[in-house]
């Protein structure tokens, strides 16, 4: 019998400190009110200074390893998505490997921005059914506050820290969310329009780099919008398509948690869908990059909201630009 990957076993990880908007009106020219008509944050979680993502997607690996129910030894890989990694090298991965003490795993990071949890989930996939490897660990920490400029209001509202982490097997003994499908796409020609440009090899750190806040993220938010909105629609029809179903199969959407009107218009375009199958997080945890759709997915299931037979959409949006969909099918 062909081996079909799933998702057996979700987990997250929210640091404590809350940074609302209230406190955002004492560091920057901004106000509750736009913040929550132009972007639908109230609030969002901001890590202590002693923790990095490597710990922050340790704690989500360890949730996600006892739901799934085994144990690290039994993690064959592990793949980690962030934009905030520890060091440029050596991989997040490797750290993370250490700190849950799983010895008998590979350990790389991909790069794919707020998009990593759905080119990961490709990957192990790919890893999974083929037979290379039987559990396969999905790990999504970002610190955006480490590359958040604090002084600039267009940005610093929108950004919050957290983890995601999820197990991918082809266990038969263990019931999930099976992987149906799931496409990618990207568009390099766009890198400009949102990055962090300073301390890669074009441009290393100097003291002139952190004078202009160049180790910052810079986004033109009005293109990424648009871009965003018609990417991740464009990649949710063309993985129902693959699929061979239409969007009345599909109970719920979770779209990468960017802003509410870009969560808005994506809802728009599923007809079928009343909003509260749209599901949102965006309002407590702000854009927390790839983590996002998995946080989403955990408290989904977590509050067993998702019932057999169903079937979830995950699209995500980020740097690159990258995008992706995929359709998730729980079993019966
Ligand atoms: N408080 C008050 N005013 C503000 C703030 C703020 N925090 N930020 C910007 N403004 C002002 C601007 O200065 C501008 O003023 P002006 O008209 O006097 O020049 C005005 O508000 C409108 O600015 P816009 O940039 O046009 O506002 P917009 O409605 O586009 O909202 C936002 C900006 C929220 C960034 C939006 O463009 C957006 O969400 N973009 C997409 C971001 C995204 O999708 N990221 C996802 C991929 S990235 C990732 O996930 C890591």
């Amino acid at each position: 019998m062909t081996k079909q990957a799933k998702i057996i076993g979700t987990g997250s990880y929210l640091p404590e400190r809350v940074l609302s908007n209230q406190d955002l009106e004492k560091m920057v020219e901004t106000s509750d009110e736009w913040i929550v008509t132009r972007t639908g944050m109230k609030e969002r979680r901001i890590a202590r200074e002693d923790e990095y993502s490597s710990t922050m997607g340790a704690l989500a690996a360890k949730k996600a390893l006892e739901d799934a129910g085994i144990s690290a030894d039994a993690i064959d890989l592990i793949i980690v998505g962030t934009v905030t990694p520890d060091y440029v090298f050596p991989s997040t991965a490797c750290l993370i490997q250490h700190e849950i003490g799983a010895k008998s795993a590979g350990a790389l990071d991909i790069q794919a921005a707020c998009t990593n949890y759905l080119y990961a989930l490709s990957i192990a996939k790919a890893w999974v059914e083929s037979g290379v490897y039987k559990n396969i660990l999905l790990v999504f920490p970002d610190k955006l506050s480490s590359i958040t400029n604090y002084k600039d209001r267009s940005t610093c509202v929108l950004f919050g820290d957290a983890a995601a982490a999820c197990v991918i097997a082809s266990d038969i003994e263990k019931k999930g969310l099976l992987i149906k499908t799931v496409r990618l796409g990207a568009d390099g020609e766009q890198a400009d329009l949102l990055k962090l440009p300073a301390g890669g090899c074009r441009m290393p750190a100097t003291a002139e780099t952190v004078a202009n806040c160049q180790h910052f993220l810079h986004m033109e938010g009005n293109e990424v919008f648009k871009h965003a909105v018609r990417r991740m629609e464009l990649a949710s029809k063309e993985c129902l398509d693959v699929a061979g179903i239409d969007e009345t199969a599909i109970s719920w959407v979770i779209p990468h948690q960017a802003n509410i009107r870009i969560i808005d218009a994506i809802a728009k375009r599923f007809k079928h869908l009343s909003s509260e199958r749209i599901f949102k997080t965006v309002h407590k945890y702000g854009n927390t990059s790839a983590s996002s759709v998995g946080i989403a997915l955990d408290e989904l299931l977590k509050e067993k909201m998702v019932k057999p037979g169903e079937k979830i959409l995950l699209t995500a949006f980020g740097s690159g630009f990258t995008w992706g969909a995929a359709i998730l099918h729980y079993e019966e």
